[in-house]
């Protein structure tokens, strides 16, 4: 089945976010290993991948990020899609599974690689390297 390779370029150079990346893409690689066990990655995918954008979201906004709106669109996005190719595998659709490793590729290479990244770089701009990890770690400002 699709199993996807985590790549050094995927890391966005912020430690507990990429800790966390990493985690989906080898949680999401465990579960595709066939087709029934892709039926139940959702609901652990669903609820992983919810509180690490809630973490991303919050991060964002203590740092008052230029870019909190856009990025949260895709977050919801995300979400949507997930629903959706949740059906087409429990429904067995052909095409599922590709549709569903591709969705996960794009959104890899789009969105941890272009706006997540993004916010990185705004954050190591606007904050000391130290302070980041303070702030990724407990939270605080
Ligand atoms: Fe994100």
């Amino acid at each position: 089945m699709g199993q996807m390779v985590w790549k050094s370029s995927f890391a966005i150079g912020i430690e507990e976010i990429d800790r966390q990346h990493q985690l989906l893409l080898t949680y999401f690689n465990k579960n595709m290993e066939n087709n029934s066990a892709a039926v139940g990655l959702f609901g652990k995918l669903k609820a992983y991948a919810g509180e690490h954008f809630a973490g991303e979201e919050k991060l964002m906004r203590k740092i008052n990020y230029p870019g909190l709106e856009g990025h949260q669109l895709q977050h919801r996005l995300f979400e949507e899609q997930m629903e959706h190719l949740e059906e087409t595998v429990k429904n067995n659709e052909s095409q599922a599974i590709i549709a569903l490793v591709s969705f996960m590729r794009d959104w890899f290479l789009d969105h941890i690689l272009v706006a997540d990244a993004n916010y990185a770089s705004y954050m190591r701009a606007t904050m000391a390297e130290d302070d980041i990890a303070m702030l990724v770690a407990f939270g605080c400002d």
